[in-house]
């Protein structure tokens, strides 16, 4: 089985919990300081090694296309300028070995069903899927984690951490008993339990490497509520018959598709960012303290 060089990015969801600002343009464009978190999850592929993004995208979702494509006129605009520094940084945005691919999930029938539009481009190899909205923040990055997993395992890899009980039914939430240290085996996985139905405390965040035969399985998967094909329901048919792994990584997450989540990263990130961090914390330290 080959290393993970192909990434998934399931980015045609309908970003609902971020009306209006989602109504004409993509939730995956929503900035933390400076930077779309679809840019931050990109940078986390490429630092697992993948070198082929491959984006499923719906409507709304031209502006990903143009953020990671060449902008000729913002270029030479930046040229006549003699503005060498910013040309060179939005020239330079991503390393030049890596490929972006476009793929049109036509309508939104769940996260299995985007990555099954993926299928054709993913071929027989192993892949990541990273949903940007999950941010992310590890050292190593927790891709990178995760494909060091995948590489002496060689089976499919979930990223996972543990919820407070009230929230498994925001989660797909494993049962699963420990292999290494921040390793587990899954037995069994559910999509968004009640607390009393939950197997355990560990839920599944958006970090996933799967083998191609995940295919298989979410072709037949039914689909669920609303129509949507999960892509746990393919996760637990595909556990029949392969091994699937589940790593508590380590890192903070920030849930980027709820307000408060995105809110969090925006003050964590932006007190570390290199050139408004310092005055942003002088700034929070001023609000804490209140009015004289
Ligand atoms: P979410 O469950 O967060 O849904 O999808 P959403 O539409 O993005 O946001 P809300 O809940 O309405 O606010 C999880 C991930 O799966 C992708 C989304 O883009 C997100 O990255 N997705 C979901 C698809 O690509 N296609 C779908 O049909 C559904």
């Amino acid at each position: 089985m080959n290393k993970v060089r192909k990434a998934v990015f399931p980015v045609a969801g309908l970003g609902t919990r971020f009306l209006p600002v989602t109504k004409a343009s993509p939730k995956e464009m929503m900035p933390i300081v400076d930077k779309p978190l679809i840019q931050y999850a990109v940078e986390e592929a490429i630092a697992a090694g993948v070198s082929d993004m491959i984006f499923v995208t719906g409507r709304t979702k031209r502006a990903i296309e143009d953020h990671f494509d060449k902008a000729y006129e913002l270029e030479s605009e930046l040229a006549l300028r003699h503005k060498t520094e910013t040309l060179s940084f939005v020239q330079n945005m991503l390393p030049r070995h890596i490929n972006c691919i476009y793929i049109r999930q036509p309508e939104a029938l769940g996260l299995g069903h985007a990555i099954l539009c993926a299928k054709p481009v993913i071929g027989d190899e192993p892949f990541a899927v990273l949903l940007a909205d999950d941010l992310l923040d590890g050292q190593p990055p927790v891709m990178k984690q995760m494909a060091d997993v995948f590489d002496y395992y060689r089976c499919s890899v979930i990223g996972v951490l543990d919820v407070p009980p009230a929230e498994t039914g925001s989660y797909g939430m494993v049962k699963s008993f420990s292999i290494a240290e921040r390793l587990e085996r899954i037995e069994a996985i559910v999509e968004k339990p009640k607390p009393e139905d939950a197997p355990s405390t560990l839920g599944v965040v958006g970090r996933y490497i799967l083998t191609a035969r995940i295919f298989h399985h979410l072709e037949r998967v039914a689909p669920g509520s609303g129509g949507e094909i999960q892509l746990t329901d393919g996760i637990a048919s595909l556990l029949r018959e392969e091994q699937v792994l589940a790593h508590r990584y380590t890192g903070t997450r920030y849930d980027c598709g709820s307000k408060l989540g995105y809110l969090r990263a925006t003050v964590e990130l932006g007190r570390r960012h290199p050139e408004v961090g310092a005055d942003f914390d002088r700034y929070l330290r001023h609000l804490e303290r209140g009015p004289a």
